[in-house]
């Protein structure tokens, strides 16, 4: 548990479902007020409300899209009309589709390019201008991925979009560190989620995704949330411009498991 979490205000974009949802509950754990955004997929959303008030917290639920500059906007003023403040914003919204590169529609570079970058910068944006607003010393956690570093064909609007959301988060740490704000990034592996779930759900492609994982499991989104609660907590009061990687070692050359090499 972390103390100093309790009546702190925490917006998560993308809260309906998995990491973001696990995240929106471990926060209402925490007796945090809890600002949960969803753009279309409702469902889930009532439950987590109703597990955090069980918990202790408060939580909300607001429909937007964080590509769109009024909707983001509106989203931070609701947490604060709300609940009168608003210390932690969670960029989490973000999507994926696999399609070889040289067959890549501009408009499915551009959605994904806009959830995933635009989203978060629209977040941070907002999130920044109302903590200096307000002089909060507050912080900003950006959902990137593993594939900030690693390289994935067929997904190159994914690894672009999660590259960008890497050099936005240690720009803006820089940027906003005398002020107090820190800016951090969390880079998932594999995780139980409903974006993964028609892939996890094929057991020819499950293996091949454990044996790239050192720990030899799919993480939960529950593993996922217990370090965005760290990295937002005082706990992490002097780590900012960093990605934590919670990928059971997959960004550690898993090929050379074994000894190989
Ligand atoms: C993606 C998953 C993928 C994982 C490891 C994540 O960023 O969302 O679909 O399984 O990276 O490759």
């Amino acid at each position: 548990m972390y103390p100093d979490l309790a009546g702190k205000t925490v917006v998560i974009t993308g809260a309906a479902t998995g990491i973001g949802q696990a995240i929106a509950l471990r926060f209402g754990q925490e007796k945090a007020n809890v600002v949960i955004n969803y753009h279309s997929n409702h469902d889930g959303v009532e439950e987590t409300i109703a597990k955090i008030k069980e918990a202790g917290g408060q939580a909300i639920d607001v429909q937007g899209d964080m590509s769109n500059e009024e909707d983001a906007q509106r989203i931070v003023q609701t947490a604060h009309d709300t609940f009168g403040s608003m210390d932690i914003m969670i960029n989490n919204a973000g999507m994926e589709n696999e399609v070889p590169s040289h067959e890549l529609s501009l408009d499915d570079w551009n959605k994904v390019i806009n959830v995933n970058l635009t989203g978060a910068f629209l977040g941070s944006r907002e999130a920044l201008r109302y903590m200096l607003k307000h002089q909060i010393k507050g912080n900003i956690i950006n959902m990137s991925s593993v594939h900030e570093i690693i390289p994935w064909p067929h997904f190159v609007h994914y690894t672009a979009s999660k590259g960008g959301v890497k050099m936005m988060t240690q720009t803006l740490a820089m940027e906003y560190a005398p002020h107090g704000i820190r800016v951090n990034g969390i880079a998932p592996g594999a995780i139980n989620t409903p974006i993964n779930a028609e892939k996890f759900e094929d057991p020819e492609k499950k293996e091949a995704v454990t044996k790239l994982i050192p720990m030899g499991y799919i993480g939960e989104p529950e593993e996922i949330a217990a370090v965005a609660v760290w990295l937002a907590s005082s706990e992490a009061s002097y780590v900012t411009g960093i990605t934590l990687f919670a990928d059971g070692g997959m960004t550690k050359y898993p090929s050379f498991q074994g000894g190989n090499g």
